[in-house]
C-alpha cells in the first residue's frame, strides 16, 4: 500500500509521530509536508494529499491540522475523496466499514499521541463492508 501524509503546522508534530509509528508496517509512505512548525495554509496540504489519492498515486492518505477540521474540509472538495475526521477509534473504524474512507483527518491539538496511534491502526486495518454501503457511496459521486 502507498500511504500519503500531509499536514499544516498545527498537525506537523503529530504527522511526524504517526510517520514513525507506521515505520514497522510494510507500506510505502509518501510525506507531502509540511516540514516544520512554521505557519502554512492547510488548504494547500489538503489538496496535495487529496490529489495523490484521487489520482491513484497513493492508495490512501492521512492529513493533520490543529483540529483536523480545516484539512478534512479541504480534502473533501476533491472528487472521489472520502476524508473522515475521527476523534476516536469508533469513528475511524466505521468510516472504513461504512464509508470506505480513503483519507483520515486528525487534529494535532485535539488528540494525545496514544489515542492517535490507536485511531490510525484501526483505520489502517479495517476493511470496507461493501453491499448497501457501496450503493450509498455511489450516490455521492
Ligand atoms: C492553524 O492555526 C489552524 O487553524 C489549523 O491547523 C486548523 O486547525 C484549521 O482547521
Amino acid at each position: 500500500m502507498k500511504l500519503a501524509l500531509a499536514s499544516d503546522h498545527g498537525g506537523y508534530a503529530l504527522k511526524e509521530a504517526i510517520k514513525k509509528h507506521l515505520e514497522n508496517r510494510d507500506i510505502e509512505i509518501i510525506d507531502l509536508g509540511t516540514d516544520s512548525e512554521d505557519s502554512v495554509d492547510y488548504p494547500i496540504f489538503g489538496k496535495k494529499c487529496a490529489e495523490m489519492v484521487a489520482s491513484g498515486q497513493a492508495d490512501r492518505g492521512i492529513v493533520f491540522c490543529g483540529t483536523g477540521i480545516g484539512i478534512s474540509i479541504a480534502a473533501n472538495r476533491y472528487k472521489g475523496i472520502r476524508c473522515a475526521l475521527a476523534t476516536n477509534t469508533f469513528m475511524a473504524e466505521m468510516s472504513r466499514k461504512h464509508n470506505n474512507s480513503n483519507m483520515l483527518a486528525l487534529g494535532g491539538r485535539v488528540l494525545g499521541l496514544e489515542e492517535a496511534k490507536e485511531i490510525v491502526d484501526i483505520w489502517m486495518d479495517t476493511e470496507f463492508e461493501g453491499g448497501r454501503h457501496q450503493r450509498r457511496i455511489d450516490m455521492l459521486d
